[in-house]
């Protein structure tokens, strides 16, 4: 090997590891917005809830400011973090922009906590952290846009290279993840406008609960599910060994999810959650989660309970939906629509992030497997056991339907916390005594993850 190329692998490795030092720092913030700020906050909110019978003590910008945490500073930090380290950036902008990034985005998600919560200063800190967490994702999706603008271009283009990347239509993975970056935008502008908004005019910092509901539909329909249906299609074959997406399957799903949003953020609530329901079942079915796999799932280095979880979250996705419906019909106390909300945040989102967490995230962060595969199971069962007693006590107990229900909850909300903090303990422990895989030679560090 000569000269040149020894100092071009050193360049490489070099910007891996400034990479994946990058992905830590967002994944370790990640974690902190969930279990503190996001978690614990839930759960205390929860215990009030229980013990005084209804939400109506509990002040709304307490609720929201749970919501904030966990959708924007846990999931919207990994999906940025996982976003940036995915990018092939050249000299300075494999730190320099995610830095920037980060900066604005954690500062933004930290001040609307604090703000949210104590009422400090509230006026002026709401438009600046949403100008902040704006900002961060305008910069996210010009990175985006420029390296695939790059990704695309030929080293010497010509017509027939041209009209070859015409024709070649865009994986439907990748229109998946591309809605879900739409649905983040959408989410951030609509925060941004109702701050600004609330900072002026507004009694007080809580978003009005008819907004917030079409705001949390964007959230949770807009961002949220699209994103993880996106990675789910690009990685489930090879980790379950499952047959590529049914294309025309998942582009129904992905059109259901799409007439479901911007009905629900229209205030058509009945014939969104309908359109919710059904394509939370096609995307199962267009994934061919209920078929016999063709081969071995990868499980080298996580639990191989691994696919049972994932085909459990797809579960709870339909469960979502189905309540969504009933919630539209026959809601009274907020009940019926919180049941379905924590369906699809805890039992879809959460537990596939518990899940393919442990399978992607060591790698992507220069380790070679997650530290601990009993923890990880451990906190996907503790999760899927609150999440469970969750769903299915909150309707009758909110609703009046069974007040011995308002008993299971407080144990439902220990299972979740208890399960939140075994899966940061054992992302923590792998980032402080995991196996590096940059201590080995170039080109055997182990990034490839399938
Ligand atoms: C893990 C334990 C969790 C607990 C104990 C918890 C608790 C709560 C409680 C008590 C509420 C108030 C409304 C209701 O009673 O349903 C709520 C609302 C909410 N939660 Fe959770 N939660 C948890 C996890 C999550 C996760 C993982 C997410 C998102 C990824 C999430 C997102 C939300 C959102 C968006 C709201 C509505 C906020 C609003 O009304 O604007 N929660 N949660």
């Amino acid at each position: 090997m000569d000269h040149d190329e020894m100092s071009s692998i050193q360049a490489m490795v070099l910007r891996e590891r400034r990479k994946s030092w990058m992905l830590r720092l967002w994944i370790a913030t990640g974690i902190f917005f969930m279990a503190l700020p996001g978690t614990l906050l839930g759960f205390s909110n929860l215990m009030a809830i229980a013990s005084h019978h209804g939400l109506g003590v509990l002040p709304a910008a307490w609720i929201q400011g749970h919501g904030h945490a966990q959708v924007f500073g846990w999931v919207g930090s990994f999906i940025l973090g996982i976003g940036f380290y995915s990018q092939p950036a050249h000299g300075r902008s494999v730190v320099r922009l995610p830095l920037v990034c980060y900066l604005l985005w954690t500062a933004g998600v930290a001040s609307r906590w604090v703000a949210g919560i104590y009422g400090w200063h509230w006026r002026t800190i709401y438009p600046m952290s949403a100008g902040a967490e704006l900002a961060a994702v305008l910069l996210f999706l010009l990175a985006a846009s420029r390296h695939k603008r790059q990704e695309e271009k030929p080293a010497v283009e010509t017509d027939a290279s041209r009209a070859k990347s015409q024709r070649r239509p865009m994986p439907l993975w990748m229109v998946s993840v591309l809605l879900g970056a739409a649905g983040l935008l959408a989410m951030v502008v609509f925060n941004f406008v109702e701050c600004v908004h609330l900072a002026h005019v507004g009694a007080g910092r809580a978003f009005p609960h008819g907004l917030d509901q079409r705001y949390l539909v964007l959230m949770a329909w807009g961002f949220m599910t699209p994103m993880v249906w996106g990675f789910s299609a690009r990685w489930l074959p090879a980790f379950l060994a499952i047959p590529q997406p049914n294309p025309d399957l998942l582009s129904f799903a992905l059109w259901m999810d799409v007439l479901g949003v911007l009905c629900g953020v229209s205030g058509w609530t009945l014939l969104a959650t309908m359109f919710l329901a059904v394509g939370a079942v096609t995307i199962s079915f267009a994934l061919h989660l209920a078929e016999r796999p063709h081969g071995q799932a990868k499980v080298a280095g996580i639990h191989p309970s691994f696919p049972s979880f994932v085909r459990l979250a797809f579960v709870w996705l339909s469960v979502a939906g189905f309540l969504g419906v009933w919630a539209a019909v026959a809601d009274q106390h907020g009940g019926i629509w919180g049941a379905s909300r924590h369906a699809l945040t805890v039992g879809f989102v959460a537990t596939m992030i518990f899940a393919i967490g442990p399978r992607i995230l060591p790698h992507f962060s220069g380790f070679y497997s997650i530290y601990s595969k009993r923890l990880m199971l451990l906190s996907l069962l503790t999760l899927q056991t609150g999440c469970l007693l969750r769903v299915s006590s909150e309707a009758p107990a909110y609703e009046g339907i069974l007040p011995l229900a308002w008993k299971v909850l407080p144990v439902s909300a220990m299972l979740e916390l208890t399960g939140v903090l075994l899966f940061a303990l054992n992302l923590l422990l792998t980032y402080s005594l995991g196996r590096s895989s940059f201590a080995v030679a170039p080109g055997e560090h182990g990034l490839a993850v399938c």
